[in-house]
């Protein structure tokens, strides 16, 4: 079993796996130099022969325990054939949402465009690199992808006025979401994704009357669902005021943490593995700092199972050679 799986399942306190969310990306000279190359986004998360290679460019150069897939979240709306545009220093810009087109879309055109994705996921777990580690497949929650499906782009601190406005169009569009989201995770896992993570970026914006609806039932009806296919499902509703409620109502085998939550009362309150936590900008500033920060958490999860990630992605301002350090910092803990 992986080490990452012995966490999730055996609960497992004695190892301590290390992955990092946007643990491919621009911080790495050589995803950029492709980037350079690729101008177009989208186009580069379906170039499968390109997608394997940025995928497995962090697991060259450091001790990894996983590799997560080179694509995003946004393939889903992209496979729903909402526009979706990355554009330079400012973040994804969507077109405007057409309920009657996307009504019309079978699972068929759905898989059809997104195929490059699935073919990827088969290459990197059947490539030596990633033997005995973990292959993560992702998907965006529901609640995040209504919230860039309808915002048309990030929300940074808040939604546009009149978000909630069309309530018919809000539950038509959530209930298709986790449709093609369980068809999206089942293709993942059919062609080798072994761990599931499921991304809530903006989980944070909502107030807690609205949780139920738009987090809690669409959340628990995925973790359900990636459970049903004996596969371990990790969540990550970022910034949630309340975790310990929503681990008790969502069930998720593992749950992320961001790095505005105290991980001393984690450890205390939550009984499910735990993983990440470390602010990404702590990476930004010198190694003792890091060796100190690092040590910080994984001497609170010391009797916790743990895996270590961090709070959120890896900034692109980021020197690889203290991602180097984290990670053999945390390879030689325990
Ligand atoms: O290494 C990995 O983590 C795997 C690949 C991955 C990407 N995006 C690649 C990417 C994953 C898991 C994601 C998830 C994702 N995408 C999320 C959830 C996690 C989070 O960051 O909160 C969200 C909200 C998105 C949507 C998205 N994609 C945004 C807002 C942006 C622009 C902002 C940014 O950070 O650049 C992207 C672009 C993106 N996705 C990049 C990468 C490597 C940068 C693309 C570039 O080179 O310009």
């Amino acid at each position: 079993m992986t080490e990452i799986k012995e966490v999730i399942i055996n609960k497992n306190t004695e190892l301590s796996p290390i992955w990092l969310m946007r643990q491919a990306g621009r911080y790495l000279p050589e995803f950029r130099e492709i980037r350079k190359k690729n101008p177009d986004f989208i186009s580069l998360c379906l170039n499968k022969d390109l997608s394997v290679e940025i995928t497995l460019q962090p697991l060259k150069r450091f001790n990894l325990d996983a590799a997560i897939i080179f694509s995003d979240i946004l393939m889903l709306p992209y496979a729903l054939n909402q526009k979706v545009e990355f554009k330079k220093n400012y973040g994804p810009l969507l077109g405007p949402i057409n309920l009657k087109e996307i009504a019309k879309i079978d699972e068929i055109d759905f898989v059809q465009k997104i195929l490059p994705v699935y073919k990827a996921i088969s290459l990197v777990k059947k490539h030596h690199l990633t033997n005995n580690k973990s292959t993560i497949g992702f998907v965006g929650a529901p609640w995040t992808l209504l919230v860039y499906m309808i915002n048309q782009q990030s929300p940074k601190k808040k939604l546009k006025e009149n978000f909630f406005k069309d309530d018919f169009l809000i539950n038509r569009i959530l209930l298709i979401i986790e449709k093609f989201l369980k068809i999206h995770i089942k293709n993942q896992i059919d062609n080798g994704a072994n761990i599931i993570q499921i991304f809530d970026s903006w989980a944070g914006l909502l107030e807690e009357k609205d949780l139920p609806n738009y987090i809690y039932t669409p959340t628990l009806n995925l973790v359900d669902y990636v459970k049903s296919l004996n596969v371990p499902v990790i969540c990550f509703p970022r910034e949630i005021k309340n975790y310990k409620e929503f681990c008790e109502i969502v069930k998720p085998d593992a749950v992320n943490i961001d790095y505005n939550v105290n991980p001393k009362e984690i450890s205390k309150n939550i009984k499910i593995p735990v993983q990440g936590g470390l602010d990404p900008k702590i990476l930004l500033t010198d190694k003792e700092t890091l060796k100190k920060e690092t040590i910080k958490y994984l001497e609170i999860f010391k009797d916790h199972p743990y895996i270590f990630n961090l709070g959120h992605g890896v900034l692109p301002e980021t020197k690889p050679d203290m991602v180097e350090y984290l990670v053999k910092t945390v390879k030689d803990y325990k």
